[in-house]
């Protein structure tokens, strides 16, 4: 099964209207690199400027897993939609530390996302602790029971393995640990969404840079990348949209 690799680069809470520049480049590799999809989840005030500059995917980094109602301070899936985004990242380590977030509601949240057509990508991942105890496959194994949305297709979800320890940090699990992971991962989603699983897309997070990416991107189910602080500037994420290329 040859899936199209994704590259996601998630701004976090960063970016203003002038960093908006850097998708010129981004654009011009998206043109370079028709075989890769491509997109950026700036932060929500950014959604509508970077959609209107055309060219590039624009994602989200959270939703509300309700259409609409008093919740304040938070964006449904219509009104992200609406803003020109089509991707929206849910269940990042850092919601599910910051916020608390847990699976049930990470559920939710992807099966509002994909009620609006957007397309959910739902983040896994273990702690350090988790992984020193041995734990990483069955902690990932039960977020992904909870998280994955009942009857999602390869063209609403996609899953992105971050391990918690590798985010922001420099550090990058082995490639025998990402190859396990990830085929714990698509063994996973067999079992909770049957032969949709095979083409459904697996990407691998936490201190992609551009001098990794080459050898992350080639291992067996790993199908793209979510980019954090490499996503930033168009120097560094530029060549990683060309390392998934050349896989
Ligand atoms: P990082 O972040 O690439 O800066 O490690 C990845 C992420 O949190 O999605």
């Amino acid at each position: 099964m040859t899936r199209r690799k994704l590259v996601a680069g998630n701004w976090k809470m960063f970016g203003s209207l002038a960093q908006l520049s850097e998708l010129d480049a981004i654009a011009e590799a998206a043109r370079t690199h028709p075989g890769v999809d491509i997109a950026i989840c700036p932060p929500f005030t950014l959604i509508a400027p970077a959609a209107a500059r055309g060219g590039v995917t624009i994602g989200a980094q959270d939703v509300h897993p309700k259409d609409k109602g008093a919740h304040t301070g938070d964006v449904s899936a219509t009104m992200l939609k609406e803003a020109g985004a089509t991707l929206v990242i849910v269940g990042h380590s850092e919601r599910r530390t910051d916020h608390r977030e847990a699976n049930e509601l990470v559920r939710a949240k992807a099966e509002a996302a994909i009620g609006e057509g957007l397309i959910a990508v739902v983040c896994v991942g273990e702690t350090e602790t988790e992984r020193d105890a041995g734990q990483a496959v069955a902690v990932v194994d039960n977020q992904l029971r909870h998280s994955v949305p009942k009857g999602a297709t390869a063209a609403q979800l996609v899953v992105a393995y971050e391990p918690v320890w590798a985010i922001g940090t420099g550090r990058t699990p082995s490639v025998g640990d990402v190859a396990e992971m990830h085929a714990a991962i698509r063994a996973k989603l067999v079992a909770l969404l049957g032969n949709e699983a095979d083409k459904v897309r697996i990407l691998y997070g936490g201190s992609v840079k551009p001098i990794n990416a080459a050898e992350l991107m080639a291992v067996a189910n790993v199908d793209g990348a979510l980019v954090g602080g490499a996503s930033l500037n168009a120097a560094d994420f530029v060549p990683i949209i060309a390392a998934a290329d050349r896989v």
